[in-house]
């Protein structure tokens, strides 16, 4: 299946939760994944971490690569990454389906995200809470996803930024009927049904789902409130 296949997919299943990667259990990957496709979720949210754009270090192409290899699921590429311009291509390669720069952490906007698009894959831009909303709006044609950061990009585990509803609300409003717009951080059953009422198509949740003791309990009763929201 193309990326753009994989992307017409998940639009059909929106909103929907996406299982933030980075707390599953690295060891048992395949295992983790099983666990999460059994659960019936419509995609991964993959986070790469540099060092240096944001203090954490995760993962780069080889574990984007393994996950292809062991799911059909759309790959939704977070990069938190300084100079990610240089490695869109190698991103789309091993098997990326949208890929979502940082605003803060790319010098030519509009040149990102008209190369990820080239390439195939869905584009996406990422903005911290700390971010003005102008920065991105004027590259709202060429964004295939907003991603409204509701915790400062970097760790899981930190607290739901409120401000991050009226973002959402408010792109809903200015952005396209085909854009899709996702919330990152701090997701979980007492903060997702603002983030659908606001508008959000993609719920990244990482805690609420890897550190509860099943999977499924977790992602079944989010989805339920995604579903009544
Ligand atoms: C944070 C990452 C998130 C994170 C979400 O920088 O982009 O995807 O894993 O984790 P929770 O849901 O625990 O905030
Ligand atoms: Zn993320």
């Amino acid at each position: 299946m193309s990326a753009r296949e994989r992307l017409r997919q998940l639009k059909g299943e929106c909103p929907c939760v996406l299982p933030s990667m980075l707390m599953c259990d690295f060891t048992n990957l395949e295992r983790e994944i099983r666990r999460l496709e059994d659960a019936g979720v419509k995609g991964l949210h993959l986070d790469v971490m540099d060092g240096q754009f944001v203090p954490n270090f995760t993962y780069g192409l080889t574990i984007v690569e393994a996950v292809r290899k062991l799911t059909d699921l759309p790959l939704d590429v977070h990069l938190m990454m300084n100079r990610a311009e240089e490695y869109l291509k190698s991103f789309a390669e091993v098997g990326s389906d949208i890929m979502t720069v940082h605003v803060e952490a790319t010098s030519d906007v509009a040149d990102a995200l008209g190369k990820i698009r080239g390439l195939g894959v869905a584009s996406g831009l990422a903005l911290n809470p700390s971010t003005s909303m102008e920065s991105v709006t004027p590259y709202l044609d060429q964004c295939d996803l907003v991603l409204v950061m509701s915790v400062p990009a970097g760790f899981g585990g930190q607290s739901f930024h409120e401000e991050a509803l009226t973002r959402i609300a408010s792109l809903r409003e200015q952005g396209g009927k085909d854009l899709l717009i996702e919330v990152d951080g701090g997701v979980n059953s007492s903060t997702i049904s603002r983030c659908v009422t606001a508008g959000a198509d993609l719920l990244v949740v990482g805690s609420a789902i890897f550190r509860q003791e099943s999977y499924q309990d977790a992602i079944r009763n989010l989805e339920g409130l995604v579903q009544q929201a």
